[in-house]
């Protein structure tokens, strides 16, 4: 009863998005991955942008992975679109391109986990299985009361039971969609609307006055801060850059070359680098502009960011820093707040356009 009555709210409160009521399986799992890395508004032109320039698993997988990082880029995450690449791939080498039809199939693909296994599953192929993420978690806990934290094992279960015995097993897709779309417009996290909530009288957690401390969580994760300072070396009009490697945040993208310090602080703390040190010795370049330090918050990381904009100058970079026309600067894939710095210095005017 109660899934039915998500789906009855759902058919009246849904909003339309470029998703939904669509069966193809590629388009699903662009959308579900996009969803896991940002909001439903900015996730719409991600869709839109990806699939209009991979139309389909064929196009992803012929592609260069740098097209997909670039088409991915600001939306963080970045080893998400490299497994979409590998797995279109995958798909297409030894599956002949026919996408995975079953959960079980699914899931043997390298980057589908069990939620968007689930999604697909039950979106495009109408496979019964509950696709659990955060909203889902909020929204059967509070109607079940369910008091074991949601990260771990038994907390876990008891939430796939009920979602389970919730399921409308005559439209899985539908019902996953439905109670997706009750957590994010309804069962919202915080001040929740129960009071206009059409399964107020048969939501446990409502009835026990619990609703606002549910979903329990058991740890807290704890958020380290980093302290990275870009140095955009200009040189005849050229800047320089460098790719970021693999284990550690924004893997493949391009930046500045960068020093890391384990302390706050600006030119001061910087220049007592060995990094420093390697690249410019004993001289201290023609600094003509410092940032302040933005702050840039990521899942388990806060990072704080300084740029120093640096004139006329060769430091002893190795072939990992490539030289770069500032007119080309553009075709690289930059984490986000590197972007945006560049937008705001170009709205400024200063960067680029003395020598
Ligand atoms: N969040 C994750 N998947 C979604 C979907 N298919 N529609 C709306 N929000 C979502």
């Amino acid at each position: 009863m109660i899934g039915e009555t998500l789906i009855y709210w759902y058919e009246r409160n849904k909003r339309d998005l470029p998703w939904r009521n669509i069966k193809n399986p590629y388009y699903i799992w662009v959308s579900e991955i996009i969803l896991q890395q940002t909001r439903v508004i900015q996730g719409i032109e991600y869709y839109r942008n990806f699939v209009e320039k991979f139309p389909d698993i064929f196009s992803l997988a012929q592609a260069d992975i740098d097209e997909v990082l670039k088409t991915w880029q600001g939306l963080g995450y970045y080893s998400r679109a490299r497994h979409m690449h590998a797995a279109a791939k995958h798909i297409v080498e030894k599956c002949s391109g026919n996408f995975p039809n079953t959960y079980s199939d699914l899931l043997k693909i390298k980057g589908i986990g069990d939620y968007t296994a689930a999604a697909v599953a039950s979106f495009a192929f109408g496979e019964a299985v509950p696709a659990i993420d955060g909203n889902v978690n909020r929204v059967i806990t509070r109607l079940y009361d369910i008091r074991e934290p949601v990260d771990t094992l038994k907390g876990k279960q008891q939430v796939r039971h009920w979602a389970e015995k919730t399921m409308v097993t005559s439209s899985p897709g539908t019902y996953n969609q439905a109670v997706m779309e009750f957590g994010a417009l309804q069962c919202v996290p915080r001040n929740v609307h129960c009071g206009e909530c059409i399964l107020r009288t048969s939501c446990r957690a409502y009835t026990a006055g619990v609703v606002d401390l549910l979903p329990l969580k058991s740890k807290t994760v704890q958020i380290k801060t980093r302290y990275l300072h870009y140095l955009i070396v200009r040189n005849n009009g050229d800047v320089f850059l460098q790719r970021r490697g693999e284990g550690d945040i924004w893997n493949g993208l391009y930046e500045f070359p960068l020093i890391e310090t384990e302390i706050s602080g600006g030119l001061e703390e910087l220049i007592t680098t060995r990094q420093w040190q390697q690249w410019f010795g004993k001289q201290i370049p023609h600094i003509s502009h410092i940032s302040g330090e933005i702050t840039h918050q990521l899942t388990h990381r806060t990072l704080k960011i300084r740029f120093y904009e640096i004139e006329n100058c060769r430091p002893a970079f190795s072939e990992q820093q490539i030289r770069v026309k500032k007119e080309h600067l553009r075709r690289y894939a930059v984490p986000k707040v590197i972007d945006n710095y560049l937008k705001k210095r170009m709205v400024s005017g200063s960067l680029w356009c003395e020598g």
